[in-house]
């Protein structure tokens, strides 16, 4: 049986990415895609003071980590980026988890979980 891949995309705020960053490669995550975008949650933005003018502001910037892996386990990654990520605070950020159909490696043309995992070292 085909082994199940999943994505892992994470939204948070920036600054702790590189502590998340490291945490991902101690367990085996093997390739990552940081994106910048802009987004909100249920608050749907914050209200700004700017020059004494109130203005809302409906997106703000955060970065999407994508991941997508085979044997590692979904929930280690879950349980990483809350524990590095929470600070109990609006804004933390969210997890989305998807399953990945088909993954090739370009170079070689290898598919799915060998196109995963590391084939030179
Ligand atoms: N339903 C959603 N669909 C797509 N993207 C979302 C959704 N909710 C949140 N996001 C993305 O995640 C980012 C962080 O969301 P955020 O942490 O504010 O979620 P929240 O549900 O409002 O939780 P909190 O109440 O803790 O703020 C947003 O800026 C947006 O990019
Ligand atoms: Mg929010």
């Amino acid at each position: 049986m085909a082994t199940k891949m999943s994505k892992v995309s994470i939204i948070t705020r920036r600054e702790k990415f590189e502590e998340l960053r490291i945490k991902l490669f101690e367990i085996g995550v093997e390739g990552m895609t940081l994106t910048e975008v802009e987004g909100c949650g249920v608050q749907k933005g914050i209200d700004l003071l700017i020059r004494g003018v109130k203005k809302h502001i409906y997106l703000l910037p955060k970065i999407k980590v994508d991941i997508v892996v085979s044997t590692v386990p979904v929930q280690d990654i879950i349980d990483i980026a809350t524990k590095v990520l929470q600070t109990g605070e609006i804004g933390d950020g969210k997890i989305f988890v998807s399953e990945i159909k088909e993954v090739i490696r370009i170079r070689t043309g290898e598919r799915n979980e060998a196109a995963l995992i590391n084939s030179i070292d």
